[in-house]
């Protein structure tokens, strides 16, 4: 193993919850709720972000576009109008149910691929252009994940990630409860050493997006809560804690990360 790849792997370790916090309580702390990554078609008006825009300069006219990890579609579907076939996968089945009525919704053809990327990869066929949001901090180890990435991608892979673990918003709320506190790493930087230190020719631009339009602090809360180990009569307190107006703010630290697939050898 690589050095940056060794050192991802060891700081992603160091975010273990403790196995006392996880057996005292009868849910299990990880699934993310559906409800939390429902697509939004973006407000008339608002521009391509970073990461749509540099997804769509590589799409060919009815290009096809894969999405890994593709939750309710947030990375793929605001390219809808401009390509022939959205590719889904997603370990999560009613993640790829809440993708396929949106991508429906959205009008473009889909097809779903069940399962863990990259053990599924084999499965799903190479597109145009690779997208995957929100997702590097979840995986360990990165290297075969961003390679199977690179093999499916004809033109251009396109990665949005926050600058820190998404899970940092919750540092506080750790301390509070728990009295834990998590790593600063691995981060943003991290992630791109690995990529660079595989031979990727990648390029990164820092951006910040606008905070959550909120009517979702209950299913914000609801995460939280359960993420923290904690029972259902605690959600109050949870919520209490979370500011309305900017309830995730670490999570708007953003960067789009891009690469071409590799040369032939
Ligand atoms: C934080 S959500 C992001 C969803 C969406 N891409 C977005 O930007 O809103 C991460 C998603 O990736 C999925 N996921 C995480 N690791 C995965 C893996 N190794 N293979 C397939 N899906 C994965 C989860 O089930 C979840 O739906």
């Amino acid at each position: 193993v690589q050095p940056a790849a060794a050192r991802w792997a060891t700081a992603l370790a160091r975010w273990a919850i403790p196995q006392e916090l996880i057996d005292a309580v009868p849910e299990s702390p990880w699934p993310l709720p559906p409800a939390m990554f429902a697509y939004r078609p973006p407000p008339a008006g608002r521009g391509d972000t970073p990461s749509v825009r540099r997804a769509r300069e590589a799409l060919p006219a009815r290009g096809v576009v894969l999405d890994v990890g593709a939750g309710g579609g947030a990375a793929s579907l605001p390219l809808a109008r401009d390509c022939a076939l959205v590719l889904a996968v997603d370990e999560s089945e009613a993640m790829l149910r809440a993708f396929a009525g949106a991508a429906d919704a959205a009008g473009v053809p889909h097809e779903e691929f069940q399962g863990r990327w990259p053990e599924v990869a084999r499965e799903v066929p190479v597109a145009d252009v690779v997208v995957c949001g929100h997702v590097l901090y979840n995986v360990s180890p990165l290297v075969p994940f961003a390679e199977a990435l690179t093999a499916h991608c004809r033109r251009r892979v396109v990665v949005e990630v926050t600058l820190l673990h998404p899970a940092s918003d919750l540092n506080r709320l750790w301390r509070h409860f728990h009295g834990i506190d998590f790593p600063a790493r691995p981060t943003l930087d991290d992630g791109v050493a690995v990529l660079r230190e595989m031979g990727l020719a990648v390029e990164v631009e820092r951006w910040e997006a606008p905070p959550r339009a909120d009517g979702d602090l209950r299913v914000l809360a609801a995460f939280a809560r359960r993420r923290l180990c904690l029972p259902p009569e605690r959600e109050a307190e949870v919520e209490a804690l979370l500011d309305p107006a900017d309830p995730l703010p670490m999570t708007r630290q953003v960067a789009t990360i891009w690469w071409g697939p590799r040369e032939p050898s």
